[in-house]
């Protein structure tokens, strides 16, 4: 069997390597021929290419070891349990500042200066109203249409409505260009609380509501859902208002999660900014991701015993939904802060009775050895969606509410994407295993393959039984038969 060797042993400075520092090497001895390669370390890694020079390729399904960027937008220290956006902890954020205000923090890098936040709390609302292009195309949906269909339909169609920041049909610079870029982002931003409003209100029967751009950005977001007959006189209840934009705030920004990185990986094909976008929500929705606060609250919802369903997950027939991280292997910091406002919430709409089975579950899983030996903890979707039930959400809008904050990050990310220098398309390989070389056997010799007709099952439609049994008829004269030969 091929093997190489890392000889830990030759890190120059040990097993200890500091972030950002240079000089230091790994020889790695190629255990085949007995080659070796002298490989720079920067930052702990090692650059993929220079295993090129033992004609090697680093293989790793699911991304469980590698880096594809550099960046400065979030930091997260899995094993401590520690998320920062651009240095500043998490949990100081989301006591003293607001989703908006961490907005600028996260595309800017820096704390916005009173002008600089004001100015940019005007450009995001003065970009909340959508093309009526966008409210026709919501409409056509069935009522119930997932949200998230609905959403991720919505962005790429926006992106059609505004040809002239397409690089497809402008110039592959445009965005080079910071007002064009600027504009983007604050379109996004902006239309994304109207568009989920109008999702919200079809998915409702409701008549779509015009944005109040007097109000602050959450605000506005729970004016558009709630307001009927009372026009701008509406105001949505203060402590909901906060809740919600704390829940905003702690989800705007992770680093390179799923969603994250096919936002990077579309950019990297040159593509408009909807589009990535649109397919980032689409990474988003899946359960194992920004979906499992839908996922969690199904999941509560039909557990009747806890530690029976406890069992059910070790012995892996079912998956406790909101435990787990890839990163995390301590208790997610966010989830902690969620836990505390579940009950400011509840304060104002009642306690989700839910809530209870959760914490049994969260307690009951704390203590098991199955999750202890897998560092498994409540991640941020755990509590999560309790409270949005709580506010009265729909349980499918759940991932709209995270899709939302989250296009912060992925709009950083893109903005990052586009001014590193290394900004190369993404493109990984692969090993082939598959046949090296075949004929091509017409048809007519062909009599048996290897495929397994399990394989090739179709589900059918259960209309098909009537159209089976009808098209199993002959006409004779002008009557119909049973084929007793089909
Ligand atoms: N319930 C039960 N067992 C779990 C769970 C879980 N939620 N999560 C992981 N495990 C087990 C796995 O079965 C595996 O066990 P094994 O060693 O016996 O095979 C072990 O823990 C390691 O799990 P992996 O799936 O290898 O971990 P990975 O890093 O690939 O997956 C993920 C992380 C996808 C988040 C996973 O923990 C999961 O599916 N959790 C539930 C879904 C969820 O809550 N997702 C939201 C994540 S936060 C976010 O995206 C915003």
């Amino acid at each position: 069997m091929h093997r190489v060797n890392i000889l830990a042993g030759q890190v120059n400075t040990g097993a200890q390597v500091a972030p950002q520092t240079t000089g230091e090497t790994i020889t790695i001895t190629d255990n085949r021929n007995g080659k070796q390669a002298v490989i720079p370390i920067q930052d702990n890694n090692i650059k993929a290419p220079d295993l090129k020079k033992l004609g090697l390729q680093s293989f790793d399904p699911g991304y469980m070891n590698t880096t594809c960027c550099v960046s400065r937008i979030s930091f997260i220290d899995g094993g401590k349990g520690i998320l920062r956006y651009r240095g500043i902890p998490i949990e100081v954020l989301a006591t003293q500042s607001d989703f908006t205000e961490t907005a600028f923090l996260l595309l800017r890098g820096e704390l916005p200066t009173k002008p600089q936040l004001d100015e940019w709390k005007r450009d995001l609302m003065s970009h909340s109203m959508v093309h009526s292009d966008v409210a026709t195309i919501i409409s056509a949906f069935r009522y119930d249409a997932h949200p998230m269909g609905m959403f991720i339909s919505a962005f790429a169609a926006l992106g059609t409505l505004h040809p002239e920041q397409n690089p497809a049909l402008t110039s592959q610079n445009i965005y080079d260009d910071f007002a064009v870029r600027n504009k983007q982002i604050c379109r996004i931003l902006g239309n994304a609380t109207t568009i989920a409003a109008m999702v919200y209100r079809h998915r409702m029967g409701r008549p779509f509501n015009i944005p109040n751009s007097d109000l602050s950005y959450v605000e506005n977001f729970l004016y558009m859902m709630d307001v009927y007959h009372e026009g701008t006189a509406f105001r949505p209840h203060p402590k909901l208002v906060k809740a919600l934009d704390v829940l905003f705030l702690l989800h705007a920004e992770h680093e390179l999660n799923c969603s994250t990185s096919a936002m990077r990986h579309l950019s990297s094909s040159g593509v408009d900014v909807y589009t990535s976008v649109a397919a980032a929500a689409g990474a988003l929705y899946g359960p194992r991701h920004g979906g499992a606060n839908e996922a969690v609250l199904r999941m509560l919802e039909k557990i009747t015993n806890v530690d029976e369903f406890i069992d059910k997950v070790k012995n892996k027939k079912e998956k406790l939904m909101g435990f787990g991280h890839r990163v995390y292997k301590n208790y997610d910091p966010r989830a902690k802060i969620v836990r505390k406002i579940a009950d400011e919430v509840f304060s104002v709409c009642g306690r989700e009775p839910l809530i209870e089975i959760a914490m049994e579950l969260e307690q009951k899983a704390l203590n098991d050895e199955y999750f202890v030996k897998r560092k498994l903890y409540p991640n941020v979707d755990f509590y999560s969606g309790l409270i949005y039930k709580a506010m009265g959400f729909p349980t499918d809008m759940f991932p709209i509410l995270f899709a939302i904050p989250r296009l912060v990050g992925w709009l950083a990310h893109w903005s990052e994407f586009l001014d590193d220098p290394d900004n190369k398309i993404y493109r990984p390989f692969q090993i082939y295993k598959g046949k090296v070389l075949e004929d091509y056997v017409p048809l007519d010799q062909r009599v048996s393959n290897n495929v397994d007709p399990k394989v090739l099952h179709v589900k059918r439609s259960a209309f098909n039984r009537r159209r089976d049994a009808a098209l199993q008829q002959v006409k004779k004269g002008n009557d119909y038969e049973w084929n007793t030969d089909a």
